[in-house]
């Protein structure tokens, strides 16, 4: 048998011991499959004294990572640190400058600097790997890059955030607030440490940046990618949403449209009937679109230590086997670089809840702001308390919901400016975006 790989890992949380964890449990297997033994030499952490429950055996131990990362006892590098800048991302830089290959879970650093660490991984002809950067246990980027390597894709999306997708379930189940949802997530340890990170999208837009970038050949830029966070979603816009047969799901969706690609995070009504409606709670899914193979929908869990832990250890076992691809499936110097599609430009059908004056005239006033910009509206729904007989007009302001066939975001915006200067409507318009499968 081929000498041992010697793995060292920097960042000993949840992820960190479950992959010592997992490494160990299925060691013979991991031999088997991939002809050499998985040894773990060196490990690193900020704290040397805390408990984690997990045998470090004969591994070394290093209070620097920069030092982990340059070791000649170790052939890996496995980065769970997180954070785009920082020790993180010089300790990677570190082992790549080293020859040393590298496996990471952390989508802020490859989001941020992916194609230059991927130039650095090239050049040295070293792996950079990142199963587990999107959607944790969800192989998704080798399904990308090698499964789906015969097909053009169209669009890929997903529910790429385990945390807003567990306080929308559960906001919608069980009629819970918002904050009581997002804590109990802390509690279980789905979110991140800063979560407005997930609440605001911002962890789905890195996550989808390493996805269009494996589906499209597009360098990663998440600077292009619009991003709304579930912040406003309501109790209403749920209830609506469940009456008008959708669902509302925080997705990234990256797209291939004859103007260009398109990337974007936001809130999305989608059917109740599709498969991505029906991923409750924690779990992760990522719907790809392609010319061969269709339509493939993977689920799965999207974060926690063994989950994370799973697709770590497959990029391991990879570079034991010594199977190397080009991190984002293309060399980055033939990536494409052409700007991405502005959001004004999305084309879709839109949810709009807008809260109306009860006088005469403001339906007809919103009707013919839509019809104006050419909206086609296929369907409308107003709630109204029954005004007591004899009671004097006007009321206080009644929900109205729309539905619009596909227009685009520049034209409902502008319907919509036009009818908040009418002066028909309490409040700001909610506006929520409609993806169909
Ligand atoms: N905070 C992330 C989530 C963890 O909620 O999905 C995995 O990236």
């Amino acid at each position: 048998m081929t000498k041992p790989l010697r793995v060292g890992i920097a960042g000993l949380g949840t992820v960190g011991a479950s992959v010592i964890r997992l490494l160990d449990r299925q060691a013979k297997e991991l031999a088997s499959r991939t002809g050499r033994d998985i040894a773990v030499t060196g490990v690193c952490a900020r704290d040397r004294s805390r408990e984690r429950g997990v045998d470090f055996g004969g591994a070394r131990w290093f209070d620097d990572p920069l030092d982990l990362a340059r070791s000649a006892d170790i052939d890996v590098f496995v980065e769970l640190i997180g954070g785009a800048e920082g020790i993180a991302r010089a300790a990677v830089e570190a082992a790549l400058a080293a020859g040393k290959p590298v496996v990471t879970a952390n989508k802020a650093l490859l989001a941020a600097h992916g194609m230059a660490l991927a130039a650095m991984a090239e050049e040295r002809k070293v792996a950079l790997a990142f199963e587990a950067s999107v959607a944790g246990g969800i192989p998704v980027v080798k399904t990308l890059r090698e499964g789906l390597a015969g097909n053009q894709i169209v669009r890929v999306y997903g529910i790429l955030n385990g945390t807003c997708n567990y306080i929308l379930s559960r906001m919608e189940l069980e009629e819970m607030s918002f904050d009581a949802c997002l804590a109990d997530a802390q509690k279980l340890g789905y979110a991140e440490a800063d979560p407005t990170f997930d609440i605001g999208g911002f962890d789905t837009a890195h996550k989808l940046a390493i996805l269009a970038t494996l589906a499209f050949g597009a360098a990663v830029d998440p600077g292009a990618i619009h991003v709304e966070g579930i912040q406003s979603i309501t109790l209403d816009d749920l209830k609506a949403a469940d009456e008008l047969g959708y669902r509302i799901k925080l997705l990234g969706v990256a797209q291939r449209t004859a103007l260009g690609i398109e990337q974007r995070v936001h809130p999305t009504m989608v059917p109740k009937s599709s498969a991505i409606a029906r991923v409750m709670g924690v779990t992760n899914a990522v719907a790809i679109d392609a010319d061969a193979v269709k339509e493939l929908t993977l689920v799965g869990p999207g974060a926690g230590g063994e989950a994370t832990a799973s697709a770590v250890v497959a990029d391991i076992a990879d570079i034991a086997r010594g199977v190397r691809s080009a991190p984002f499936g293309l060399p980055v110097a033939s990536l494409d670089q052409s700007p991405r599609l502005p959001m004004q430009r999305h084309e879709g059908g839109y949810f709009i809840r807008l809260s109306v004056q009860d006088r005469p005239g403001a339906f007809a006033a919103i009707a013919q702001r839509m019809a104006e910009r050419n909206i086609s509206l296929e369907s409308i729904m107003q709630r109204h308390a029954p005004r007591p007989a004899g009671a004097a007009a006007p009321g206080a302001p009644v929900p109205v919901m729309l539905i619009t066939y596909a227009t685009t975001e520049t034209t409902i915006r502008e319907a919509l400016e036009a009818v908040v200067r009418d002066g028909f409507i309490a409040g700001a318009p909610q506006v929520i975006r409609i993806e169909r499968e």
